[in-house]
């Protein structure tokens, strides 16, 4: 099993593609569970849907309906209803999953060895401004993160969260200096299993002042770093007992020095959280002029398949009590004993592809047709013929967790990814 890519942050060096380059393809960076979501009746004479439509979701309270964010009137907007039906879902908030039994341990960590206190928020918005998601932190006008093919779009001036660290400023404004953000985040991606379009993140913060540092000997952003690194490294031996570790140096827009903490995992170095001291500039938007701060943001999907030897993030969105029933408040580091998996199918689609053709725009098109049922989109075959006509062919692997899948179904699910992509895609099948 390789888990190597699988996401936790971006906007470190490797994704800092820019989007007048041309490169917009960034593919290496970091259940129906409804309580919150108020379903409305099947829609009538219409074909048989695999998914009811969630018509408005329950965000802290705050009901949000499906067309304040899936827009067929703004071209901006890109937010298809398989991410709509994802917003209220919060698995960071339930302590039996293993997300939320990640969540635990975190702020236990934390609890018991500072103390002053955190902060803890975990019920922040995910739809947010693009400048709380990119301008407050700093990331560059021409960061490929902002672009259509990586963010969900609800319009020109509003995304659903790509990290917690869009909150960071906000709180800051409003006068918390260290606290803990836990939240879903959304990133526009290609499908396997380690990579699925809604995930979880935390983020951290911590600001000192002068009396904090003066009696060091060492510079302030030193005295940040050492501290910083010092209380990662007792997270990650909290959470996976005694591991091998080690710093990597790197870039993000929001601080400097930047980090990257890698743990020693299955023979491989498995990078886990990014971090660093946040940009003074940043601080003195908020009139902190005299402080230095530092802030990490960490992968929960990451950790927890790491630690509950989780084989495929899909797993996290099932309610199958095969997989639910594992799981138990405060059982960290349980291993997940595997079931029998279901046969997969396999479906080929080739098509010749348009400029505007993008993996991502075509990966959504899947997903918003076979929901979970998607296991896996491949790109099997990509060649250009003498006219410069590019083609491309991709391998769809159908398989749900919780059944097996009908002939009829997918071929079904099949024709319908044939209209979709010739419909919105702008490509000629073949
Ligand atoms: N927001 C980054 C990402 O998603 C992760 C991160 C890196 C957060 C460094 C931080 C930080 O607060 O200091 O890729």
């Amino acid at each position: 099993m390789t888990i190597l890519s699988v996401q936790s942050t971006i906007f470190s060096r490797a994704s800092v593609v820019l989007l007048s380059s041309n490169g917009l393809k960034r593919f290496s960076f970091a259940s129906s569970f409804s309580s919150n979501a108020v379903y409305s009746s099947p829609l009538p004479k219409m074909k048989k849907r695999r998914y009811p439509i969630v018509s408005a979701v329950d965000i802290g309270g705050v009901t949000i309906a499906r067309n304040d964010v899936v827009r067929d009137d703004d071209p901006t907007n890109n937010v298809p209803d398989s991410i709509f039906s994802k917003l209220g879902m919060q698995l960071h908030r339930r302590d039996k999953h293993p997300i939320g039994i990640i969540k635990n341990g975190i702020y236990e960590y934390f609890d018991s060895n500072y103390a002053k206190k955190f902060e803890k928020f975990e019920d922040l918005s995910p739809i947010v401004s693009t400048k709380q998601n990119f301008d407050d932190v700093l990331v560059p006008a021409d960061h490929v993160s902002r672009s259509l093919n990586d963010t969900y779009y609800v319009d020109p001036q509003t995304v659903l969260r790509c990290h917690t660290s869009a909150h960071q400023a906000e709180l800051l404004r409003k006068g918390h200096r260290r606290f803990l953000v836990t939240g879903d985040v959304y990133r526009r991606d290609s499908i396997d299993a380690t990579h699925y379009p809604v995930f979880h993140q935390m983020e951290g913060f911590c600001i000192f002042s002068p009396e904090d540092w003066n009696d060091s000997g060492i510079d302030s952003t030193l005295y940040a770093a050492e501290d910083l690194k010092k209380c990662l490294e007792g997270l990650a031996r909290h959470l996976f007992g005694a591991v091998e570790m080690r710093w990597v140096d790197t870039y993000f827009p929001f601080t400097n020095p930047s980090f990257e903490l890698e743990i020693y995992f299955k023979e491989d170095w498995l990078e886990v959280l990014g971090c660093g001291v946040t940009e003074q500039v940043i601080l003195k938007q908020s009139g902190l002029d005299n402080n230095v701060a530092w802030a990490f943001g960490l992968g929960l999907e990451r950790l927890a398949m790491v630690l509950f030897d989780i084989p495929d993030i899909r797993l996290f969105w099932s309610s199958d009590e095969r997989f639910t029933s594992q799981f138990g408040k405060g059982e960290l580091g349980v291993k997940f004993k595997p079931f029998s998996k279901y046969p997969p199918c396999y479906k080929d689609i080739s098509f010749w592809i348009s400029d505007s053709f993008t993996e991502n725009n075509f990966c959504d098109v899947v997903r918003g047709i076979a929901g979970d049922l998607v296991e896996e989109v491949k790109l099997i075959d990509n060649f250009t013929n003498k006219k410069g006509m590019t083609s491309h062919c991709y391998r769809i692997v159908f398989r749900s967790m919780e059944r097996s899948l009908t002939d009829e179904e997918v071929n079904d699910l099949q024709s319908k990814v044939r209209d979709e992509v010739q419909r919105k895609l702008n490509v000629e099948l073949r």
